[in-house]
């Protein structure tokens, strides 16, 4: 157990249009009935007023803004700083279960896409900050960029990731996938199926892990 910690960090991930956000409302609804209390849902960037800032920063679609890499990592990382100070690790202190909408698989797949130097940036820093914390277990929503992609032009939200293009979500799908390889937190969920099956899907996978 990381930090003397009694609950379970669970993180969910997958590109954008991936079904993130869906799973995790019906996962409330769920764990509304049973467990209720025992739950926190929170999400990445953001999730504390301060991280939340920090989100409005790195999502400003404004001007025409594009920060240097690692200015977006060190970002991405003061917010999760915030976040994990704050609200993650007291959360687990107690004995609760934090749902968090994208964690630290997101900065690798997306900020430090296929870049060792980065990650390598990325990894030190963040072992300043949070050390060797990860998430108990990650639900990874697998799907094909084009599928994701065709979801996501229904939705019209207009921040600055959301001008991102098809082969630049393969690639993210691509090092999604490798992360999965390497980290046996990491359990891989097919994201084309029924919303209602994943979800029944995830439930069991969950309360597995928290049983
Ligand atoms: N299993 C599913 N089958 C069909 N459509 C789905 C499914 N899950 C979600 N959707 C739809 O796809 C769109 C994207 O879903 P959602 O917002 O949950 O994705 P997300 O992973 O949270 O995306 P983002 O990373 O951009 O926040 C929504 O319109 C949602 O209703
Ligand atoms: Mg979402």
């Amino acid at each position: 157990m990381q930090n003397n910690k009694k609950g379970y960090l669970i993180s969910f991930e997958g590109i954008d249009g991936s079904g993130k956000s869906t799973l995790i409302i019906n996962l409330k609804k769920y764990f509304e009935k049973n467990l209720k209390n025992k739950f926190i849902y929170t999400r990445e960037p953001g999730g504390t007023k301060e991280a939340e800032i920090i989100r409005n920063v790195l999502l400003d679609a404004k001007n025409d803004i594009s920060y240097e890499n690692k200015t977006e990592i060190l970002l991405l990382l003061a917010s999760r700083y915030e976040h994990y100070t704050k609200l993650i690790k007291p959360a687990l202190k107690e004995g609760k279960i934090v749902i968090c909408d994208r964690f630290i698989d997101s900065t690798i797949a997306y900020q430090c896409n296929n870049n060792d130097s980065l990650k390598q940036f990325f990894l030190n820093v963040s072992s300043f900050l949070i050390k060797n914390f990860t998430p108990d277990l990650t639900i990874l929503l697998d799907i094909k960029a084009e599928q994701a992609l065709a979801r996501i032009k229904k939705r019209n939200k207009n921040n600055r990731y959301d001008k991102r293009k098809l082969d630049f979500y393969k690639k993210v799908r691509q090092e999604y996938l490798a992360q999965e390889k390497k980290f046996s937190r990491i359990s891989l969920v097919d994201a084309s199926k029924n919303a209602d099956l994943i979800s029944k899907q995830v439930i069991e996978i969950i309360l597995n892990k928290i049983s």
